[in-house]
């Protein structure tokens, strides 16, 4: 018999069931491709009664003490399926001062507290991966850690979130208000017990801070990232950003700006033509650009137990060849000194929504408003009259802290009676 390379797997949910079924569909395949076989000694569980899809004979690896996982002698692969922060971090802390390796697809921990992890991983020397982490089945980890390692990138924007994306495209399509396209995704069984992480956008926020983090070799953590969600969309914004040639997205940025690194996730309105503004339903997509390779896009499923069982899968085949050959696969790197930008010195354009009265003068009044803030108008028209009266404004790029500014302004004009809506627009100008 040849080399078995042994993995303990921490979780058997629908990651954790998808990982073992791949494992056990593809053994030959991926015996032929590796040159060994990868063979399941434990997984642990919390209980051991549940029902799962999971391949004959798992059962009698199960253990409800994953500590037996992390400790094992045989086991050369941790596989983290749990998710959160705790137990998973104390859990991959010993694995990995055990000299075990670690796959683990766990986002919240790695962008709230990796560096304890990458540091671990370094002092031991033992390989951390962690591809499906973010956008689950969609390779990102890889291209821009290894494919990409010569090359500048200068920004990353993405749809990282599979539910707001879902949501959006119900409201966009449908007409729906927000209440109503949230209720048909939780019907389709297509959100999170609880969807706040979702449609706050702390699950984007996550997954961006390990985008940036990776894309531009620094140290970005959750609270690193500006965060806004969904909730305050309504069908009237979607409508008049389709009036104006615009798709409403869920958008993850990372970019370079002056020498900082800014970073956020926020709705946005972008342009029909861009490639983001094609991506529907539950489907995530990331646009990253570079000096020298210009713009590339990855698309596919951000979530589910296939997709992200296929990340996990591909890591620890990965592990395993570097197992094989006697090396480690790429650390994390982050020697960057750039500072993380405050959300006020970051430059977007925006789409403002006000309700006005209907008399000589107003449109002076707000334009005076922008100008004297540096806020330069793109467009603006009425909507309405009399009482009903709105105008409906896009702006050049501008500084956050101006848009700010000029909001300011507004809310003490009397012929402003309410600012309805202020969204940004992303995609077109830079
Ligand atoms: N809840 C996430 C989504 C998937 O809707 O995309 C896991 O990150």
């Amino acid at each position: 018999m040849g080399r078995a390379i042994r993995i303990g797997q921490l979780g058997c949910g629908i990651v954790g069931s998808a990982v073992l079924r791949m494992l056990a569909r593809n053994a030959t395949d991926i015996e032929q491709r590796l040159g060994a076989s990868i063979e399941v000694v434990a997984v642990a569980v919390r209980h051991l009664a549940k029902e799962r899809d999971v391949p004959p004979g798992t059962e009698a690896l199960y253990t409800t003490d994953p500590h037996e996982i992390v400790g094992h002698p045989d086991v050369d692969i941790v596989v983290e399926a749990i998710g959160g922060i705790e137990p998973a971090r104390h859990l991959l802390l010993e694995a990995i001062n055990n000299g075990k390796h670690v796959v683990t697809a766990n986002k919240e921990l790695l962008a709230a507290l990796g560096q304890e992890l990458y540091e671990a991983a370094e002092r031991k020397g033992v390989d951390l991966y962690f591809e499906a982490a973010v956008a689950g089945g969609i390779p990102l980890i890889h291209p821009l850690r290894e494919s990409l390692a010569g090359e500048r990138v200068t920004k990353v924007m993405g749809i990282v979130n599979g539910t707001t994306n879902f949501i959006l495209t119900r409201m966009a399509e449908e007409g729906l208000e927000f209440g109503e396209a949230l209720a048909e995704a939780e019907r389709l069984g297509y959100t999170e017990l609880d969807p706040t992480a979702d449609i706050e956008g702390f699950d984007p926020a996550a997954k961006a801070a390990i985008l940036a983090s990776i894309a531009f070799n620094a140290r970005v953590v959750s609270g690193d990232v500006y965060r806004e969600g969904i909730a305050d969309i309504t069908a009237q914004d979607i409508a008049f950003a389709k009036r104006l040639g615009y798709t409403v997205k869920l958008l993850a940025i990372a970019e370079q700006q002056d020498g900082e690194i800014a970073v956020r996730v926020h709705p946005a309105m972008i342009p029909n033509e861009h490639p983001l503004a094609s991506v529907r339903e539950n489907l995530n997509a990331v646009f990253v650009e570079g000096e020298s390779v210009g713009e590339l896009m990855f698309y596919g499923r951000g979530a589910g137990g296939g997709p992200t069982g296929t990340s996990v899968v591909g890591d620890i085949i990965d592990i395993a060849r570097n197992m094989l050959s006697g090396g480690r696969g790429p650390g994390m790197s982050t020697y960057s000194e750039s500072p993380i930008r405050n959300i006020e010195a970051m430059y977007s354009q925006y789409y403002i929504l006000l309700n006005v009265a209907d008399q000589p003068g107003v449109l002076a009044s707000v334009a005076s408003a922008f100008g004297s803030n540096n806020v330069s108008i793109r467009s603006v028209w009425q909507e309405g009259t009399g009482d009903q009266a709105q105008l409906v404004m896009i702006t050049h790029r501008a500084l956050e802290r101006d848009l700010q500014a000029t909001l300011g302004v507004l809310r003490d004009l009397p012929e402003v009676t309410k600012i309805t809506s202020v969204m940004r627009v992303e995609g077109g100008e830079t």
